[in-house]
């Protein structure tokens, strides 16, 4: 165990540095484009609630867990792992976390790259005046005309994955403070202004009731998964990216004090995100549950009324862009140091390898928009929806199910505790239990209702009277969620089987 070596990846200044970076990955567009629309879909206060408690039951215990397995392995997540479980003499199973997770950065950046395309494309138009004095309708079919071009698409998601790349080539350490430490700030400055405009011209009234009443009748099981998903997601949990990031953390960093502050700019960063975005949407009698383009007809339209609306307005989609980007950069660090480590390859060549098979996957997403919109990968799901569904309501969810277990479970409790080295034990334990009954319990409750009830993904099917699903056909769900038990139940099997000898799991 390379404990109190620093990783042959680089290394965070200090605690501060870690803040940032951890930061930098959290707030991204699941933030900014993703909560809004996902609340405006299921039905606001409810889900939000919801999605709340599973930030502060499941995703804070798991962000410390990840963090602490990161800082004690000091590798590539799938190394990490691989040292983790030879220390703990655990079964090979629980390797599953880094592959898995490497995996789902692949499918995250491919889509993740698509929407930061489009953040681009809106720099230019706002830049451009192209939103001056339009009406919702106008601004909507603005949007329409983007995704309906799959050459323009192509382009900014090109441009984007180069712009990630780019600065992973160098070394995530090097620069990231300093973009982060300004352009923060200024986008949270920017929601300000955002709110403040709302709660004057908009309808903020609506927006707060919208968002804080919880109406438990409007909460489907569906949505109940989707708010634990999305607590993953915007946490950048259970993919290892939290967990490369702490790898390069200095040994003697508190992990809790430091999770909860990456966890509480976070979540603070969505809310505001909300509140700057639904009172334009009610005092313009637009939908709430409007879907992906919520962010890019409203804000837009908003900037277009807007006296400077021309200069803000790019602003702020630049500030996107860059949030989009600090996110990316540690969606595909995991498999690039992997790369590093198992090739002895130079990081510009791994990450470029592994760049443009992302890129490659994007053109997938691109097409969802226009020529493939009829191909459905999952039942009623595009190749965009279908990899946002599969990573974030299964494979996020099951990563961090699997973080918790091991921590919780395989990994020895005196090595747990001299990782997290919290000065109250009390508090660690406190951590502890959670993480190795509520956390996983928890997770497992809303992945079986999620998942096995028919008829979630697909209301045409529900008969409205008896509730019950009337299609034999509708399988799919069923089937997923039946794989997806599947899988967790061999690997919790294959991780019990305890190793005889050591040198196997290495
Ligand atoms: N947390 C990022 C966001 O909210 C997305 C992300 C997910 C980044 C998983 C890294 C890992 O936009």
């Amino acid at each position: 165990m390379a404990n109190n070596n620093e990783s042959i990846h680089g290394a965070w200044r200090n605690r501060w540095t870690f803040i940032l970076a951890a930061t930098g990955s959290a707030v991204g567009l699941g933030n900014i484009w993703k909560f809004p629309y996902i609340t405006g879909e299921y039905g606001g206060g409810a889900f939000v609630l919801v999605y709340l408690m599973c930030i502060a039951l499941v995703g804070i215990p798991v962000m410390m867990a990840e963090v602490a397995m990161g800082r004690r392995g000091r590798q590539s997540p799938i190394n990490s792992m691989k040292a983790l479980v030879s220390e703990a003499k655990a079964g090979p199973g629980w390797k599953l976390i880094g592959w898995m997770g490497a995996l789902a950065g692949f499918l995250i950046l491919s889509f993740y790259s698509v929407v930061a395309g489009w953040s681009l494309s809106y720099v230019l138009k706002l830049a451009t005046g192209t939103f001056s004095e339009v009406d919702q309708a106008l601004a909507g079919a603005e949007f329409e005309g983007l995704l309906g071009d799959p050459g323009t698409l192509m382009i900014w998601h090109t441009l984007f994955m180069i712009l990630t790349v780019g600065v992973v080539i160098r070394g995530v350490n090097k620069g990231i403070e300093s973009t982060i430490s300004v352009l923060m700030p200024l986008l949270f400055v920017l929601l300000v202004v955002l709110i403040g405009y709302g709660a004057s011209k908009g309808d903020i009234m609506s927006a707060v009731h919208f968002m804080f009443d919880a109406d438990f009748s409007k909460l489907t099981k569906e949505a109940v998964l989707v708010a634990l998903g999305h607590s993953f997601f915007t946490l950048s949990l259970g993919m290892g990216a939290i967990m490369a990031y702490g790898s390069y953390m200095p040994r003697n960093a508190s992990i809790s004090s430091t999770v909860f502050t990456v966890a509480g700019l976070d979540t603070l960063v969505a809310l505001l995100a909300g509140l700057a975005i639904f009172p334009i949407v009610f005092a313009n009698g637009l939908e709430p549950s409007a879907g992906p383009g919520l962010m890019f007809v409203t804000l837009p339209f908003t900037f277009g009324q807007m006296p400077g609306g021309q200069f803000f307005g790019a602003l702020f989609f630049i500030l996107v862009a860059f949030a989009a980007w600090s996110s990316a950069i540690s969606l595909i660090e995991p498999a690039t140091a992997w790369v590093v480590e198992r090739f002895k390859i130079s990081r510009a060549k791994a990450c470029s390898i592994i760049g443009v098979i992302i890129w490659m996957l994007g053109i997938g997403s691109v097409l969802s928009f226009n020529d493939w919109s009829e191909f459905h990968l999952l039942p009623g799901k595009t190749i965009f929806d279908s990899f946002d569904f599969i990573t974030a309501n299964i494979m996020l969810p099951l990563g961090g199910l699997l973080i918790a277990l091991f921590v919780g479970f395989g990994m020895k409790y005196h090595h747990a505790y001299n990782e997290m080295n919290m000065k109250n034990a009390g508090l660690f334990n406190l951590w502890y239990v959670v993480l190795r009954f509520l956390t996983p319990i928890a997770i497992a409750i809303v992945f079986i209702n999620g998942l096995l009830p028919e008829c979630s993904f697909d209301s045409e099917l529900l008969n409205a009277e008896t509730g019950e699903c009337g299609n034999s056909t509708f399988l799919m769900p069923r089937f997923i969620g039946g794989v997806v038990l599947a899988i967790a139940y061999i690997a919790i099997i294959a991780m019990s089987l305890k190793k005889t000898s050591r040198g196997l799991s290495s």
